[in-house]
């Protein structure tokens, strides 16, 4: 006879099966900006900040060449792009890591400075990735309030506890536009104890004209608790290959090299962002088609009764109203129905606003008439 406790103990082991960490599970995870509509055949993707101009041509010809040596590994360490990155902004390459997007270097980040129950503060509109990031570490994220959608350094300082590690701030923020000056990112470090690290994210430093601005080379250079990271999907149009690199302190680009991948970036992403950090020119044509139709889509959305909170990137924060009708939700649907396809933010807090992306010239004056058609219907 068969006794209830082995039938019990059998039945145990049958539910026993390997769990994740516990805040593993409270992760929601990542939906990036969407990409297509059912409901237009010619389709403007401005969702995800991504360049209009597209990369350098001769980043793809990087690209393309490199498809000759598919069988071979990667150089572990993507010498010649730090080397590139060092020589184009004077840096020491021995302070850069390189790694598969800047996603990558902040989720290292978070694994090697987070244990668990660990904090990590990031702001209320925040990059997700953050969030994400410190979770997946085991880390216990920790909102600091912003002030008019923009970072507050008091905010972020009263949330500092005795098991924060880590500050995450993109600067300028995703998906706000908005940015802290350097003043108030020294007065940031200043107030930090030196245990924990302010991770200074500049994905969309390269198209900040403010002349109060500092994407975080120089506090790099002087603190020992100061990271910047930086992307190649944005103005350099590389966001398919995953290409980001960090600037940091010895002891914390030893950290990040431990525990890396050995190849973590792939030959073709090396050879391409080589190309295209060469390529100047390239940059600044991207930069100066944003300076001509920033303000033009933040002037002409205003002028549409729509409110725009300022950007210093790539991209706009439009509000829009709770009426039934007037919805960013009623917004969305209009406008994809026009093939238009901007970002929905319910995971950033932001139920009640779109965030549309520089395009060319095309897009921008589409978005525009559809915008105004939309404000039109609604009365
Ligand atoms: C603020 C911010 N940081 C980092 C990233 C990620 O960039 P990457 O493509 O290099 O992973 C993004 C992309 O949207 C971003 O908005």
């Amino acid at each position: 006879m068969v006794s209830a406790r082995v039938v019990t103990g059998e039945l145990m082991s049958a539910l026993k099966r390997p769990e994740p960490r516990p805040t593993v599970l409270e992760i929601e995870a990542y939906v990036p900006g969407r990409s297509t509509t059912p409901h237009a055949a010619r389709v403007f993707k401005l969702s995800s900040n991504e360049t209009p101009l597209g990369p350098s041509p001769l980043a793809v010809r990087a690209y393309l060449a490199a498809a000759e040596h598919l069988a071979e590994y990667p150089d572990g360490s993507s010498t010649a792009l730090r080397t590139a990155i060092g020589h184009a902004y004077g840096l020491d390459p021995g302070r850069i890591v390189c790694g598969a997007g800047s996603d990558e270097l902040l989720n290292l980040l978070a694994h090697a400075f987070l244990g668990p129950g660990d904090e990590a503060i990031h702001t209320t509109h925040g990059f997700l990735v953050y969030r994400i990031a410190t979770l997946s570490a085991g880390g216990r994220p920790v909102v600091a309030s912003e002030s008019n959608y923009t970072a507050d350094v008091d905010a972020i300082l009263r949330a500092v506890t005795k098991r924060t590690k880590i500050v995450f701030l993109a600067n300028p923020n995703n998906p706000t536009g908005t940015y802290l000056p350097f003043d108030e990112l020294k007065r940031l470090r200043g107030g930090l104890p030196a245990q924990v690290l302010l991770v200074l994210d500049a994905a969309y430093s390269e198209y900040v004209r403010s002349n109060d601005y500092e994407a975080g080379i120089e506090l790099v250079a002087t603190c020992d608790n100061v990271v910047m990271c930086r992307t190649f999907s944005k103005i350099y149009g590389l966001a398919a290959l995953r290409l980001g690199w960090l600037y940091g302190p010895a002891q914390v680009v030893d950290a990040i090299n431990r525990i890396r991948g050995p190849f973590n970036v792939s030959q073709p992403a090396i050879a391409a962002g080589v190309a295209a950090i060469d390529d100047v020119r390239h940059v600044e044509v991207a930069a100066d088609h944003n300076v001509r139709w920033l303000p033009w889509l933040t002037e002409e959305i205003g002028k549409l009764g729509l409110k725009v909170t300022p950007s210093v990137a790539n991209f706009v924060l439009i509000h829009f109203a709770d009426t039934a009708g007037r919805t960013a939700a009623d917004a969305d649907a209009f406008l994809c129905a026009h093939g238009l396809i901007l970002r929905r933010l319910e995971a950033y807090r932001l139920p009640g606003a779109l965030r549309l992306s520089v395009g060319t010239e095309e897009a921008n004056r589409r978005v525009v008439a559809a915008l105004a058609g939309f404000v039109e219907q609604a009365g």
